[in-house]
């Protein structure tokens, strides 16, 4: 696992953009996996800039988000859909039906997930998949568990997470209890993962990932096995290593 220690927001995000931006210079068909949360919006914040600079062109991307909130529709504002429009999809020329979220309102969450999971495969698999960390140590909504088996799924989510999210909401009890997440296994599946964390409330959970045992009962352990694998974080976040 490459660690890059930046030395500030900015820098990390300035980094996590030249990477992708060169994936997508490379390769102008990629398919990259996205997150949502705080960590990538300055990330995305580059991205635009690149493309408005002339200098990246998202016409013939893919993208696949991560997760989704169960029972939150696309139009609401606190759903990740509408987070990946506003802070990258809109301001970029991807193609609408070439950017993929979980669909939060599906009834048959089994199938919905099935399908996601053929989605990506038909797509021919993830490029590079970027990543946040939870304060837990989860990726995407990969909660601590007793394995890494799991493809994409319908997650109960932490008390932690739900108390960590309820920033988004009106209150605490307005997060969704569940959302339909990648699973470890999808992830690991990716071709190249890079990893952004900030803030000290991270540094725990990006000391235990580095230096920590492999467990699932921190998930983003697993990433110590994925052989592009690279984390980028700011000093505060880089704290405890
Ligand atoms: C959510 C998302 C994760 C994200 C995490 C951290 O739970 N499902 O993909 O990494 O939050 O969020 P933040 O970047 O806001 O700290």
């Amino acid at each position: 696992m490459e660690v890059i220690i930046a030395k500030d927001y900015e820098t990390l995000s300035r980094q996590a953009a030249t990477i992708i931006a060169a994936q997508i210079i490379g390769r102008p068909d990629s398919v990259l996996g996205l997150a949502t949360g705080s960590t990538p919006v300055g990330t995305y914040k580059h991205l635009v800039a690149l493309y408005r600079e002339g200098i990246i062109d998202f016409s013939r991307v893919k993208t696949f988000n991560l997760d989704e909130y169960y029972g939150v529709a696309p139009d609401n504002p606190c759903s990740y859909r509408w987070f990946m429009e506003e802070n990258l999809f809109k301001h970029i020329n991807i193609l609408p039906e070439n950017t993929y979220i979980p669909n939060g309102l599906a009834q048959d969450t089994a199938a919905e997930c099935r399908e996601y999971e053929e989605k990506i495969h038909r797509a021919g698999g993830i490029d590079l998949q970027l990543l946040g960390i939870g304060g837990n140590g989860h990726i995407g909504f990969n909660e601590p568990s007793d394995n890494f088996q799991s493809a994409t799924h319908l997650v109960d989510l932490d008390p932690q997470t739900i108390e960590a999210n309820s920033r988004f909401f009106a209150s605490p009890d307005q997060v969704p209890r569940q959302a339909l997440s990648m699973g470890i296994k999808s992830i690991m599946a990716a071709r190249r993962i890079i990893l952004l964390a900030n803030g000290k409330a991270k540094a725990r959970a990006v000391y235990e990932m580095i230096r920590g045992p492999i467990t699932p009962e921190l998930p983003a352990s697993v990433l110590q096995l994925h052989p592009q694998a690279a984390v980028i974080i700011d000093q505060e976040a880089a704290a405890l290593l």
